[in-house]
This record gives C-alpha cells, sequence and structure tokens, in this order.
C-alpha cells in the first residue's frame, strides 16, 4: 500500500463527478439503504464539488475512528483487508474518463469516495467492516478461503441488497455508486436469492458485466452478527 498525497483534479475529472453525482442525486434517495444517504449528508459529499478527503476525514474520525486514504487505485485483496483491520479505506485518487461514466478500470473516487465512504459513518457498519478485515488476515495465507472472504465481501459490501419497509434497497457501495447497476439489481432481471453464507462463500462472481445473481439481506444486523458463523462455514468448507 503506497499512500498517495491529494490531487488537483482535471476538468474532465471535475465534470464526470458532477454528472455522476448530480444524476445519482435525482434517484438514489429511493434505491439505496437509508445509512448511505445519512452518510452523504453527514460529510456534504455533494454533485457540486469534489470534497477534500480532510475534511471528510475530520468527520469521519470523530463519528466511526475509520480514515479514507489515497491510493493508486485497486488494492489486492490481502492489502485491502489489512487496512480495513486498521480502519483505513482505501480510495483510488482519480476519477472515471467524462467520455464513459460507466466504466471505471479500476476503483475510483466516484466508488471508493461516493460510494463507500458514507456507509463508514455508521459504527456499527464499520465495527462490521473493521472485524470483518481482521478476520479475513486470519486466513490470509490459505488463498481458497481467503478468497471465500472476498466472495462474502462482494456479495455484501460491494453488491448486497437489503429488505427495508419501503422494499428492497441497494446495500452495497458498488451498485450505489454505479451507472446502470442500481437499476438493474432492483429490477425483476437479476436472481434475488436470501442471503446465505454457505451459498455466498461458493459463489463465484465476474467483474465485467452486471451481477445476475445477488444476495438480499433480511437487515443490517444479520450482516453485523454473522462473522462467528461465516469463520465456522469457511473452516469447515474445502472449496
Ligand atoms: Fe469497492
Amino acid at each position: 500500500m503506497a499512500i498517495l498525497k491529494e490531487r488537483v483534479f482535471s476538468n474532465n475529472e471535475i465534470e464526470a463527478w458532477n454528472t455522476v453525482l448530480a444524476t445519482h442525486e435525482k434517484t438514489r434517495k429511493k434505491q439505496v439503504v437509508d445509512i448511505f444517504h445519512s452518510g452523504l449528508t453527514t460529510l456534504n459529499i455533494q454533485a457540486v464539488i469534489i470534497p477534500h478527503l480532510q475534511e471528510i476525514n475530520d468527520t469521519l474520525k470523530k463519528k466511526s475512528g475509520f480514515k479514507g486514504v489515497y491510493v493508486k487505485g485497486l488494492e489486492d485483496g490481502k492489502s485491502f483487508y489489512s487496512m480495513l483491520a486498521k480502519r483505513l479505506f482505501p480510495i483510488g485518487n482519480f476519477i472515471r474518463n467524462k467520455s464513459d461514466l460507466s466504466y471505471t478500470p479500476e476503483p475510483d473516487m466516484i466508488h471508493d469516495l461516493y460510494g463507500h465512504i458514507p456507509f463508514l459513518i455508521d459504527i456499527e457498519y464499520a465495527e462490521f467492516c473493521q472485524k470483518f478485515g481482521k478476520t479475513a488476515c486470519m486466513f490470509i495465507n490459505d488463498d481458497k478461503k481467503f478468497h471465500q472472504f472476498e466472495r462474502f465481501f462482494w456479495f455484501t459490501i460491494e453488491f448486497g441488497l437489503i429488505k427495508t419497509v419501503d422494499g428492497p434497497r441497494a446495500f452495497g457501495a458498488g451498485i450505489a455508486s454505479s451507472i446502470g447497476e442500481c437499476e438493474f439489481s432492483l429490477s425483476s432481471k437479476p436472481e434475488v436469492i436470501d442471503f446465505d453464507i454457505d451459498k455466498i462463500i461458493n459463489q463465484e462472481f465476474r467483474i465485467d458485466q452486471m451481477q445476475k445473481r445477488l444476495f438480499i439481506l433480511e437487515s443490517k444486523a444479520q450482516l453485523y452478527e454473522c462473522i462467528p458463523e461465516l469463520v465456522d462455514k469457511v473452516n469447515i468448507s474445502e472449496k
């Protein structure tokens, strides 16, 4: 992990940020779980301006002890979970090209800062992420078992859905930040399966297409309380 300084963003990048967030601001309220919106409001993350990470971190530190740090792009799994264990969250220090807003080669500011960071304001969510990072690191030398933690993260924190009194909502930051995937995940197109640890840790995922199979949580508590069971399932699994 190499921690980078804040960059001056190009006009192209600023325009991409403005355009994507302005679109999301019109629709996300009815699509994404409540803690995401609380985080956006508390951190004052808006379409009109790219926030300074230092200001985000000042609030984040007070709320949950997490800290966002700029990195080049995609952190490999082992580095990523080690960072979570230390309450650090990596943020790609660039913004996708405005000529193709639905594509980013690696996680960028829209995915990391807009998609992930607002969730980390929530104390229980932040606790879960740290605990998950620590636990995944216990399996760092066992590639198969470690990959099961990656699958679990993918189908919950990145691309999870959740049941609410108002109907299904996106829980994953990958869905919340994406152009198109939010609408797709809440449509009748994907297969939606009730949260099931066994199924999730054995479900392979693709990073290059919309998620055709998704898992839906009954509640936030179902996720936050599941780590002991997850460890048991990973330990007895042979795959
Ligand atoms: Fe992500």
